[in-house]
């Protein structure tokens, strides 16, 4: 399905025949990080909506926008084999003289935020565009996307929108790294390059809030080849971002865990 109108009227007629619907957004190339959020959304709700937009407006450049993976038939067949009912892949979210944004001014502003201008303001309006078109009763996020996670609870409560936003927890590869479309651009050198990122990131949760920044800089410039952007404590976890050539890649661990 490609057209808001028509996915709007389907959730319609589902929710006046009494059934529950979930939304599990994406930007497609979907992984099994992704079917892990799509067969938790089929157990919990009646119909499970995975939506595929690669949202131009989140992105910090043109270059990391044109590359995103894309593999439209590979999504339809993971989407189906754990569970969706409608797979909604809009062409465009924005007509050429749109003019509403939605904001979160203060959780999107450190980390990702700093770094990213208008990335979080891109995620938001979107999401609020997914959410007014599938009218979801749940809304599931990975965890991975922390800070998103975290903004997004933000704006549904700010706005009142009726809808529960559930976190599902990160979902790794073998070696730790976790699952994201992005990885898929990542060569086979950078790919274990990646590995060591994700162990480093483990390692340096493991020495506690006051340690872990400086033992996981010192650590990275050991293995060479990944360029740390933040090392940062939020909370009771420790958050970090990373350059692998031009991919970026981000990862969070909580303190005291067994790691
Ligand atoms: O996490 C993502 O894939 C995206 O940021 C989202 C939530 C689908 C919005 O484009």
């Amino acid at each position: 399905m490609t057209k808001p109108a028509e996915m709007q009227k389907a959730s319609s007629s589902w929710r006046k025949k009494g059934l529950t619907v979930a939304l599990v957004p994406t930007m497609g190339a979907l992984h099994m990080g992704h079917a892990a959020l799509i067969r938790r959304a089929a157990k919990i709700a009646d119909r499970v909506v995975v939506s595929a937009y690669v949202n131009p407006t989140q992105f910090n450049s043109r270059g990391d926008f044109e590359k995103y993976p894309k593999r439209t038939l590979a999504d339809m067949k993971l989407a189906a084999q754990a569970g969706t009912d409608v797979l909604f892949r809009p062409r465009n979210l924005y007509a050429s003289d749109a003019s509403t944004w939605v904001e979160e001014t203060v959780l999107s502003k450190g980390r990702c935020g700093a770094r990213r201008p208008g990335h979080f303001r891109g995620v938001a309006t979107v999401v609020v565009k997914l959410l007014g078109i599938v009218q979801p009763d749940l809304a599931i996020f990975g965890e991975k996307d922390r800070q998103q996670c975290e903004m997004v609870e933000r704006v549904v409560r700010d706005l009142y929108l009726s809808v529960r936003i559930l976190r599902h927890p990160t979902v790794r590869e073998r070696d730790g790294l976790p699952m994201s479309s992005r990885n898929l651009r990542l060569n086979p050198a950078q790919r274990e390059l990646a590995g060591k990122w994700a162990t480093a990131v483990r390692l340096a949760a493991r020495k506690g809030p006051r340690k872990a920044p400086s033992f996981l800089r010192n650590l990275l410039r050991k293995v060479g080849g990944i360029r740390l952007e933040y090392a940062e404590v939020a909370g009771r976890q420790f958050c970090a971002a990373a350059w692998i050539g031009k991919i970026r890649l981000i990862d969070h661990r909580p303190f005291g865990g067994r790691a």
